[in-house]
C-alpha cells in the first residue's frame, strides 16, 4: 500500500494539478496492483489497451475515513477476483488499480488525477465520501472518465456530470426507512432529537431527510444538534438534548465520531432509541460504541440474505475471508466493480474493446453503463439517465451486541 501512495506523490510532484498536463503520458508502463505483483499494461489515450483492462477504485485506504472505505476495497476484490475466474471481459482479465483517496478532498483529487492520468484507467469507483465526489468527481467529468460512487449517498452526486453514476442509493430513499422501522417497534415515540456532522455534504444532506421524515410522521423535531467529523467530546450537544428528554435520537455522522457520539449519549442515561445515519454502517463503528451500540438502528441498502446466485457467491467469498456477513459497502463496491466488467463485456460483443482508443472507451463505456441492468448482490440495479441507481430492496438492521462488549452482528429487521 505504502508503495502505491509514494507513486502517486511522486507522480503529483511532475506533475500540475491540471488534468490535461499529464495525459500525453503513453506507452508501457508497471504498475503494482494491490497483490503486490507487477503487471504490465500499455495503454495511451490514442491507441487500446494491451493487457488486462484497467479499472481504478479511489477509496479512503488511509485516515479515519478508511473505517468506510477498507470495506469497499474487500467487495472490489471479491469482485475482480469473481469476475476474473469466470472470464473477465470476454477472455480479457480486469485489473483493479488502488489509490488511496484519504479522508479529504485533496486525497480524492490526487487519486483520480493520477487513475486518469497515470493509470489510464478505462473508469473509477469511488471516492468514499460526497464530501470528496463533489471535488473530485467534476475532474472525472472534465476528462470524460466514468465514475460510479459506491459509498457516496448524498442529494447531487449523479448530477455533477454525464460521467458520474452511482450504485449507493440516495439518503432520500435509504434514510426514512429507519425511523419507519423504529417507529413499529415502538410507537410512543413522540420527541425526536437530531444531531449531524456540519462539515460534511453526506451529512447534511441526510439529516435534511431525516428532519423531513420525522415532521412527515407527526413526531415533534425537540432539537437539531451539529457537530463535526472530527469531534470526540459531545458533552454539550448530549446534554442540550437530553435536557429535552427526546424518546428517539437520530445521528448523521461518520463511524467515528458518530460511535463515540452514540457511546457518550449512553453514558449520560439515554435509554431511547438511536438511529444511526449511512456514515455509521459499517462494523467498523461496533470498536467505538462497543456494548453501548447496543440497538442502534441503521437503514441498509443491501441484505446478505438477498436472494439470488451472485449474492450468494459473493456472501460466501467474504465470509470465507472475513468470517462474518458483507456490509453494504462491500456489496455495493462488488456491485460497481460487476458494472463495468459487464457493460465492458457488452461493449466488447460489438467491437472489441482493446481495439478502441482509451479516451473513446471511455466515453462509449459510459454510455453502455448506463443503458444496462445489472443482477447484483443489491438485486437488480439500473441507472437513471442522470446516473442514479434504480434499485428496489431496501432493509434496517439493529445492532446487536455480544455479552463480551466487543463483538456484535448487524440484526436485520423483518
Ligand atoms: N454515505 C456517505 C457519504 O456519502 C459515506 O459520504
Amino acid at each position: 500500500m505504502k508503495q502505491t501512495i509514494t507513486r502517486t506523490t511522486a507522480f503529483l510532484a511532475s506533475c500540475t494539478f491540471l488534468i490535461t498536463a499529464c495525459s500525453g503520458n503513453t506507452g508501457t508502463k508497471t504498475s503494482t496492483n494491490n497483490n503486490g505483483t507487477n503487471t504490465a499494461t500499455t495503454t495511451s489515450s490514442t491507441t487500446g489497451i494491451s493487457g488486462p483492462i484497467p479499472i481504478g477504485i479511489a477509496f479512503a485506504q488511509t485516515s479515519n475515513v478508511a473505517l468506510l472505505g477498507q470495506e469497499g476495497v474487500a467487495g472490489a476484490k471479491i469482485a475482480e477476483k469473481y469476475f476474473n475466474d469466470k472470464g473477465g471481459v470476454n477472455g480479457t482479465p480486469i485489473k483493479l488499480v488502488f489509490q488511496d483517496a484519504g479522508g479529504d478532498e485533496a486525497g480524492a483529487i490526487n487519486a483520480f488525477q493520477t487513475l486518469i492520468n497515470k493509470d489510464k484507467v478505462v473508469g473509477i469507483v469511488g471516492p468514499t465520501l460526497s464530501q470528496q465526489a463533489f471535488s473530485a468527481a467534476p475532474i472525472a467529468e472534465r476528462a470524460k472518465v466514468p465514475a460510479i460512487g459506491a459509498s457516496t449517498t448524498a442529494k447531487g452526486v449523479p448530477e455533477i456530470g454525464d460521467y458520474i453514476a452511482r450504485v449507493s442509493a440516495p439518503v432520500s430513499v435509504v434514510a426514512p426507512n429507519s425511523v419507519k422501522a423504529a417507529l413499529k417497534q415502538n410507537p410512543n415515540i413522540k420527541k425526536v432529537a437530531v444531531f449531524y456532522a456540519q462539515n460534511d455534504a453526506f451529512n447534511k444532506s441526510e439529516t435534511e431527510i431525516f428532519q423531513k421524515t420525522v415532521k412527515e410522521q407527526g413526531l415533534e423535531l425537540v432539537t437539531v444538534q451539529k457537530f463535526q467529523t472530527t469531534d470526540t467530546d459531545f458533552q454539550a450537544q448530549a446534554t442540550n438534548a437530553l435536557n429535552l428528554k427526546p424518546d428517539l435520537i437520530i445521528i448523521s455522522g461518520l463511524a467515528a465520531d458518530g460511535g463515540n457520539l452514540v457511546r457518550q449519549l449512553r453514558e449520560l442515561g439515554y435509554k431511547g432509541a438511536i438511529i444511526g445515519g449511512n456514515g455509521l454502517n459499517t462494523s467498523n463503528v461496533l470498536s467505538v460504541c462497543k456494548a453501548f451500540c447496543d440497538g442502534l438502528m441503521i437503514a441498509q441498502a443491501y441484505s446478505p440474505e438477498h436472494p439470488g446466485e451472485i449474492n450468494a457467491v459473493f456472501r460466501k467469498a467474504y465470509l470465507d475471508q472475513y468470517k462474518k456477513e458483507p456490509p453494504q459497502f462491500s456489496a455495493q463496491a462488488f456491485a460497481a466493480v460487476q458494472v463495468y466488467v459487464e457493460a465492458l463485456k457488452s461493449l466488447d460483443q460489438k467491437t472489441k474493446v482493446n481495439t478502441i482508443p482509451v479516451d473513446k472507451l471511455r466515453t462509449e463505456l459510459n454510455k453502455q453503463i448506463l443503458t444496462g441492468k445489472y443482477n447484483t448482490p443489491l438485486g437488480e440495479i439500473s441507472f437513471s439517465p442522470e446516473g442514479e441507481i434504480v434499485q428496489k430492496d431496501f432493509y434496517v438492521a439493529q445492532i446487536k451486541m455480544e455479552k463480551d462488549g466487543s463483538t456484535g452482528k448487524f440484526a436485520f429487521i423483518k
